[in-house]
């Protein structure tokens, strides 16, 4: 085998789409892990976290394996069964990758974990390290146990590289354009105060800093995945009305009616995190997109 053999678990949504085509065009051989049943043609695997299920093949055949597999967080609403679902899948697929090593006695050169700002909870205008705490409630408790499952394929000696992400914007789908749409139709307005801040980062940026980890042999460890200049929410939806070229004619939306139609589910855009990109930048990352209007015009163009 030689070594560039990346297995991407979860890698048919919005990020590992991005990220298999960037590493392919750089060399890569990339593999996906799939709950698909359609998943066993080639360059995809088979697994299922829920039921303890993985290709063995597919941990052999890797010497990189990156873990971003999760249910989405804001495609429904917090059911009990939705946030054990949304746990679950994190953290029992990672204790899953985890368990297939030992069992197989392998271990990559890499594993690479996503994890979120949700880790912070919601902390003001407080700015957030990677030695910060843990915040409060779901997000950030799944996050902890998330990372937690990551840190014990460290202990197994390999090298190990958690991102903390924050919201992605792509072009593809994700939180912007879900922000966009109600922009171009006239009604988009801040959520909440809109003095919430919010950690963004251009999905190009993301999957450069994959890249980075695999390149860079001695990063290791957690590291914030955020451009350099967190946004408020308001400063976010009035930049997307710029770009737009859209005037925002509403105000903004009470916090209450927020709660009332999202329920818990609200802390995924109430909640303030206003997290420091430095420690990735002093590791040496560039950021093609450290300003919003920039990120925005390329990726609201035509
Ligand atoms: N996008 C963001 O703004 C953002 C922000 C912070 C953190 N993150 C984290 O980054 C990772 C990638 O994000 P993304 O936007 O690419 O997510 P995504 O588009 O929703 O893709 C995640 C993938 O996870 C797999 N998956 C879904 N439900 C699952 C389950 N119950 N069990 C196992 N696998 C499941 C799916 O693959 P199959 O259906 O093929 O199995 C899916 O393609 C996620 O872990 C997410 O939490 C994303």
């Amino acid at each position: 085998m030689n070594d560039n053999n990346v297995l991407i678990c979860g890698g048919s949504g919005l990020v590992g789409t991005k990220l298999a085509g960037l590493l392919r065009r750089e060399g890569y051989k990339v593999m996906i892990l799939s709950r698909r049943k359609n998943a066993d043609q080639a360059e995809f695997y088979y697994w299922d976290p829920a039921r303890d299920f993985i290709n063995p093949d597919a941990i052999l055949n890797a010497n990189i394996i990156i873990n971003v597999a999760g249910a989405g967080i804001a495609d429904r609403k917090w059911s009990a069964r939705r946030k054990a679902e949304i746990q679950n899948s994190r953290v029992q697929s990672t204790d899953l990758i985890y368990k297939k090593l030992q069992e197989l006695k392998v271990r990559p050169d890499l594993f690479i974990s996503a994890s979120a700002v949700g880790f912070y909870g919601d902390r003001g205008d407080e700015v957030l390290e990677e030695h910060s705490s843990a915040g409060q409630g779901f997000l950030a408790e799944t996050a902890l146990k998330w990372e937690r499952a990551a840190m014990r394929i460290h202990d197994l000696g390999v090298r190990t590289v958690v991102f903390r992400i924050g919201v992605v914007l792509a072009r593809e789908g994700g939180a912007l354009s879900k922000l966009a749409q109600p922009v171009r139709l006239y009604v988009g307005a801040p959520l909440g105060e809109g003095t919430q801040y919010v950690s963004w980062i251009h999905i190009d940026d993301l999957c450069r800093m994959f890249l980075m980890a695999i390149r860079n042999k001695r990063l290791s460890g957690i590291f914030n995945a955020v451009s350099p200049e967190p946004v408020t929410n308001g400063g976010l939806t009035t930049a997307i009305a710029e770009e737009l070229e859209r005037p925002l004619i509403l105000p903004a939306v009470p916090e209450f009616a927020l709660r009332l139609a999202m329920g818990e589910m609200a802390h995924v855009v109430l909640d303030s995190t206003r997290v420091s990109s430095e420690r990735i930048q002093t590791a040496g990352f560039e950021f093609r997109y450290a300003k919003l209007p920039a990120a925005l015009s390329d990726l609201l163009a035509g």
